[in-house]
């Protein structure tokens, strides 16, 4: 091919996405040329479910996913199906036969990047996913190129749109969270399967990939510590607001270095936590996402758009295709083994990380349940930090005994909450959630 032929595109799958990029690869077809030194153009489609009403621009229609990765027509192949099954076969198969991927599945790169990222290299064939992580966010790329050089200290990013907004209706509406999952469901936010995302999944993935590409290290998806934001309620949103906290659903990778820098162990995980009022994260509502990330030469730098929808994540696969075209994908590097140890560098389990945390504990309202609790706290060495104690009860005679603690090991706070728990004086579930100071 010369440097002046366009490239065409074949795409696997045509959901809000997939329509998105169609619609985008005309709509911006004079932008998109000039910036990658020739035409790109969309020549087949191929979808198991036929969409007949969708404009595909002059485009080819097939079920067909296998016969569009052989075409000798598609330079390119595009998958936007999702999952797993089908998504992998056509992943592995793409690459296999030496063409470029690009992207948009989360999910594919979290469990089986290692593999598909080492088929690109060996293949000398592109894989690009900026689609996968934070929508319309070039995250991907500021972390591999823009920052690639630096040490990276920690990322830590709202980067599911769909608990964001729901987090944020909860907290600025007092919205029903059902409700509010319908809508983020039409406005095509949501995975086909919602409870990846409101039950953390999704951000799971994406910081699992994001941990892969900032530290080197490979990532044992099983082994990341997920939870969703299913036990939030606005009870929990409003007195964290009353002690200065946002609740917001976060992905984390840090990286724990010894004395000269040596990458000892990553902290990946995600969950809600309490983000202090002040910091820029605090503030990001609705389906926008941003990643804060630390490094050793730029500081600290924050990212930030919308992180769900169709035009938005669509143009991170144009943005891909760009660099496929102009041949400037970066590969993945081959995943590093320990500096120190020369093995693979472990992944923190939880109960080895340290957090101040928020708890709420339904009691019973009688005298000398407080004492008690701080009682049970101060056994496993935990310091109270502020309290919160409603004199009236809410309910049958309980009331909620709101903590924040100083930082403590997760260890040492799942000792107490187990001891606290047993206590006949404690009535319900108790709600236990991280602060991330983010500093
Ligand atoms: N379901 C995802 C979200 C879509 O809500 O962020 C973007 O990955």
């Amino acid at each position: 091919m010369t440097a002046t032929a366009e490239l065409r595109v074949g795409l696997c799958g045509l959901g809000t996405v997939g329509q998105s990029l169609v619609e985008l690869l005309a709509v911006n077809a004079a932008a998109i040329e000039r910036q990658a030194g020739r035409p790109i153009r969309l020549v087949q489609v191929a979808s198991r479910t036929p969409k007949p009403g969708v404009d595909l621009q002059g485009a080819t229609f097939s079920t067909d996913t296998q016969q569009l990765i052989g075409s000798s027509e598609v330079d390119v192949v595009v998958e936007l199906i999702g999952g797993e099954g089908l998504a992998l076969d056509l992943s592995r198969a793409t690459l296999a036969c030496g063409k470029s991927l690009v992207t948009g599945n989360k999910a594919l790169l979290a469990l089986h990047g290692e593999e598909l990222f080492a088929l690109a290299r060996q293949n000398k064939a592109g894989i690009g996913f900026e689609a996968a992580v934070a929508g319309g966010i070039p995250l991907i790329n500021a972390l591999v190129s823009g920052l690639g050089g630096n040490q990276i200290g920690w990322v830590a990013g709202i980067i599911n749109g769909t608990c964001n907004y729901i987090l944020t209706a909860m907290t600025e509406d007092g919205a029903a969270f059902d409700a509010v999952l319908a809508t983020a469901q039409e406005l095509g936010y949501a995975e086909a399967d919602p409870t990846f995302d409101v039950g953390g999944i999704d951000a799971a993935h994406k910081i699992a990939i994001i941990a892969r590409l900032v530290f080197g290290v490979p990532i044992n998806f099983a082994d990341v510590p997920v939870a969703g934001i299913e036990m939030v309620s606005a009870e929990d949103i409003e007195y964290a607001r009353q002690l200065g906290y946002r609740i917001k659903h976060l992905g984390v990778a840090a990286g724990e270095r010894d004395a000269v820098g040596n990458l000892i162990a990553v902290d990946v995980r995600a969950h809600a936590a309490l983000v202090p009022q002040d910091r820029l994260l605090a503030g990001v509502g609705g389906v926008t996402n941003a990643a804060m990330v630390q490094d050793n030469a730029v500081g600290l730098s924050v990212y930030s758009g919308p992180g769900a929808g169709g035009r938005p994540t669509a143009a991170a696969v144009v943005a891909d295709l760009i660099r496929v075209a102009q041949g400037t994908l970066p590969t993945v590097p081959a995943a590093i083994p320990s500096e120190v140890t020369g093995q693979s560098v472990a992944l923190k389990a939880l109960e080895d990380t340290e957090a101040a945390f928020y708890m709420r504990i339904p009691v019973l309202d009688k005298p000398g349940v407080l004492a008690e609790i701080s009682h049970l706290l101060s056994e496993q060495g935990i310091s109270i930090e502020s309290l919160i104690q409603r004199e009236q009860a809410v309910r049958d005679a309980q009331v909620p005994i709101v903590v924040l603690t100083q930082a403590v090991a997760q260890s040492a706070l799942n000792r107490a909450l187990a001891t606290i728990a047993a206590s006949p004086d404690v009535v319900g579930d108790i709600v236990h959630l991280r602060v991330e100071s983010l500093l």
